[in-house]
């Protein structure tokens, strides 16, 4: 961050002196002002519940422009990361700031591939739980222990311990959301099989059964993958923000990303393409949107899949969303699904319409991705496990980058107290 001539000044209405803040530039976006000798030099504090206008730290890995509808992993456009990559070399881009040459992709697709097996007692772990229990609610559990299992890598000091912490995560975790699926519906667990792509070998883990040969659509393997690499980093939203507190005090990676999977579960973040695909299947049919549309204007409920705290344009990766969409509704399920039509036309609807325009609400990468899921064959309450899968590289680069930032400190926000002012202790008989 490059520090700028302009500074800000901060004066009050009551006579108190005036102080004067530096201000930083970033390479693109909005320039920052460096508050953090605030309280030092005048006794208060900022007030930003909800981080509306508060910088956290400094990253180079994701850029958004939300008025624009603009995505940038290490500033390549999402859209051509989503057509012309891989998930893997999107992990390799994300983790390194480069994208990989030919012998470094070879190098990290074997290095994950070597690492997708999970220690044999996971599978005793999860025995645990009960089947009907929610996938996040297991995912959560079984990659907090993870550190149970891995002691060679946790040291969060040693730089080789990040980085293989960091190659375990993403290789490991198709494989365990693989084994709380099947573990839910009672089928045995298939082991991974690292001939596979990383998509196609999560697809077949999850789908397959050791009585036959499961074969890879391609389609749905493409059209998955892409789906990994649309979910894999969004700077710093709530789960990504999780992990950077929890990682702050020095807990180890793997306790950091439980932590990012169990805020990740919340219908205001992943949650929302199960909560999306539920509101289209209870509107039913295109006929029925006026009067869904009157309910969310009259704030009984709120259009899922709409609306983004950065965003206030297109979402760039509902475009791709949407095309994966029709992609594999022509490849396995219906291209005319009621489902999609009732997408589009409450896109329409929303889209023209002026209590959704004047909030600047626009379909998010949810509105698409529930329908795609779901004609691919995953149950509704798979859909935030497969985001937290695909988002599992953003929040260890961003967990990274934070062990190595020089000015990383404990994260410990400060609050403006409403309650009681100091009494004393009343005994319970003297209590009214
Ligand atoms: N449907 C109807 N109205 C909405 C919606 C929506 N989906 N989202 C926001 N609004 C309205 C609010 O009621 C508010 O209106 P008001 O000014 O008249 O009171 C206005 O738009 C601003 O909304 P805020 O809640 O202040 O926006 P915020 O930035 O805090 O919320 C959020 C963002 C949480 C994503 C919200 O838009 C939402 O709940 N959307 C639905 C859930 C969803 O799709 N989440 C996925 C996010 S993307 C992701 O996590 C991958």
């Amino acid at each position: 961050m490059k520090l700028v001539d302009n500074k800000a000044t901060l004066s009050f209405s009551n006579g108190s002196p005036s102080v004067d803040l530096p201000v930083y530039a970033g390479n693109i976006g909005p320039d920052v002002i460096d508050i953090r000798k605030l309280y030092a030099q005048t006794g208060m504090f900022t007030y930003d519940p909800g981080f509306l206008s508060t910088a956290s730290c400094q990253s180079a890995i994701t850029y958004i422009d939300g008025d624009k509808g603009e995505l940038l992993y290490r500033g390549y456009p999402i859209e051509q990361l989503a057509t012309q990559c891989d998930y893997l070399d999107t992990c390799y881009l994300l983790l390194n700031g480069e994208l990989p040459n030919e012998s470094q992709r070879g190098d990290f697709h074997k290095l994950v591939t070597n690492h997708t097996m999970v220690n044999e007692q996971m599978q005793f772990f999860l025995r645990g739980f009960r089947r009907d229990a929610h996938p996040m609610a297991v995912l959560t559990g079984l990659v907090g222990g993870l550190s149970a299992f891995y002691h060679d890598s946790t040291d969060i000091n040693n730089p080789k311990h990040r980085e293989i912490a960091a190659i375990r995560l993403i290789a490991k975790m198709p494989t365990l959301v693989a084994m709380a699926y099947k573990y839910g519906i009672g089928q045995p667990y298939m082991y991974p099989k690292n001939d596979l792509s990383y998509s196609g070998n999560f697809l077949r883990m999850m789908f397959g059964t050791p009585c036959e040969e499961y074969q890879v659509n391609p389609v749905l393997a493409r059209a998955l993958d892409r789906i990994f690499i649309l979910h894999a980093d969004h700077e710093q939203n709530a789960s990504t923000s999780t992990v950077r507190l929890a990682g702050s005090s020095g807990a180890n990676p793997f306790a950091c990303i439980a932590a990012g999977i169990a805020c990740l579960w919340g219908p205001s973040h992943g949650g929302a393409n199960e909560e999306a695909l539920n509101m289209l299947k209870e509107i039913g049919t295109p006929e029925r949107i006026p009067e869904f549309i009157e309910g969310v204007k009259d704030r009984k409920y709120k259009l899922m899949g709409f609306g983004h705290r950065v965003y206030k344009n297109y979402d760039p990766r509902a475009k791709v969303m949407q095309q994966s969409a029709h992609e594999v509704l022509e490849a396995v399920g219906d291209p005319n699904d009621p489902l999609l039509q009732v997408a589009r036309e409450l896109e329409r609807v929303a889209l023209n319409d002026e209590y959704f325009i004047e909030r600047k609400l626009f379909p998010n990468v949810d509105f698409y991705s529930g329908i795609t899921l779901s004609a691919m064959g995953f149950p509704t309450t798979m859909f935030t496990v497969l985001f937290a899968l695909a988002r599992t590289v953003g929040w260890i680069a961003q967990w990274q980058e934070m062990m190595e930032d020089p000015s990383q400190k404990i994260g410990r926000p400060r609050q403006l107290y409403t309650g009681p002012t100091q009494r004393d202790y009343v005994p319970v008989e003297r209590r009214g």
